[in-house]
């Protein structure tokens, strides 16, 4: 398949795994598009204008024509110069590698990944947080992340995959909603009691199982395997990075028992301690992988002959 259409179905898959509803997800796109046209002529030089179609500013095509045609990818969860060059090695040898796709942004999708984060405010909401309430603490959290990410060299693996003329693209925010969507189902349908059980749950599918032979399985950050569950939310799954440490009070007065998150800052982990909310730490790079298991599927049904693991993605294709 092109480039082109390999990217628009990765965005299409992001939207129908989104916490929020399509009609949100429309009027996300529709506010983009009025703060385009309301922008001085000199403004519009520096707008980044995927953002008019794609809700995610975290996943863009970074190098590359559109009009390419891909049916090898390399897929990793982080691809960076050393696998650039690693893949360039392997073209070398007759690999026929046509696309780089790294999971975490890099270049514009990585100086842009704040634009994502308000999709938390949906996530937090539906877990019975006030909107207000969550609105105010992104708000503060997103400030932060801008000026946390601008010094950053964002624009270095670019150099490396332009100058070797791989193509490069990067799905984030896509592949972390299909990964939430498909906990979220997992957790529905397990309907565990316990967090032992939430654990269980995550045992059933091959990423998490994988990492656990590796070393790493999901673990509890706060609460034990004998811990009362209550109600189940995934909100440490997708929108950019972590959000507020702040929201567990809320959390709590919203009733929620036990929280799934990829991976948790310190701070966090002392606020839902102190709030008594279960943490179950499904595990990064399982989460990611799963996330991006879910996109190399789709990508496969649509014509992609075959994906090569590196970077630290592991492959499993589901039916
Ligand atoms: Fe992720
Ligand atoms: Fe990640």
């Amino acid at each position: 398949m092109k480039l082109q259409k390999l990217y628009e179905l990765a965005v299409q898959k992001g939207i129908d795994a989104d916490p929020r509803s399509k009609s949100e997800v429309a009027d996300f796109l529709k506010k983009e598009k009025e703060v385009f046209t309301k922008l001085e002529k000199k403004e519009k030089e520096f707008f980044d204008s995927a953002c008019l179609q794609n809700p995610y500013s975290d996943t863009r095509i970074l190098v590359g024509s559109l009009d390419s045609e891909i049916k090898k990818i390399a897929v990793g969860i982080d691809l960076e110069a050393t696998e650039l060059l690693l893949i360039h090695e392997l073209n070398k040898s007759g690999a026929k590698i046509d696309l780089a796709l790294s999971h975490h942004p890099e270049g514009i999708a990585l100086a842009k990944l704040d634009g994502v984060m308000k999709l938390q405010e949906d996530l937090y909401a539906q877990a019975g947080v006030p909107v207000n309430v969550i609105e105010k603490l992104m708000d503060k959290e997103i400030q932060k992340i801008i000026r946390a990410i601008h010094p950053i060299n964002h624009s270095k693996n670019i150099d490396v995959a332009r100058l070797l003329e791989i193509p490069y693209a990067c799905t984030h925010t896509v592949a972390d909603n299909m990964a939430y969507r498909f906990v979220e189902k997992l957790i529905a349908t397990k309907k565990p009691k316990t967090v032992g059980e939430v654990i269980d749950a995550l045992l059933t599918e091959p990423e998490f199982t994988e990492s656990a032979k590796r070393g790493v399985p999901p673990i509890t950050f706060v609460g034990n395997k004998n811990s009362r569950a209550g109600k189940v939310v995934v909100t440490g799954f997708t929108g950019g990075t972590s959000g507020s440490a702040e929201v567990y009070e809320s959390m709590k007065h919203a009733g929620v028992g036990t929280e799934i998150a990829m991976h948790m800052k310190p701070e966090a982990q002392k606020e839902a301690e102190k709030n008594h909310i279960n943490v179950v730490i499904a595990g990064h790079i399982a989460s990611d992988s799963l996330g991006m298991n879910l996109l190399c599927d789709a990508f496969q049904k649509a014509g992609v002959k075959e994906i090569v693991s590196l970077g630290g993605f592991t492959r499993f294709a589901r039916k």
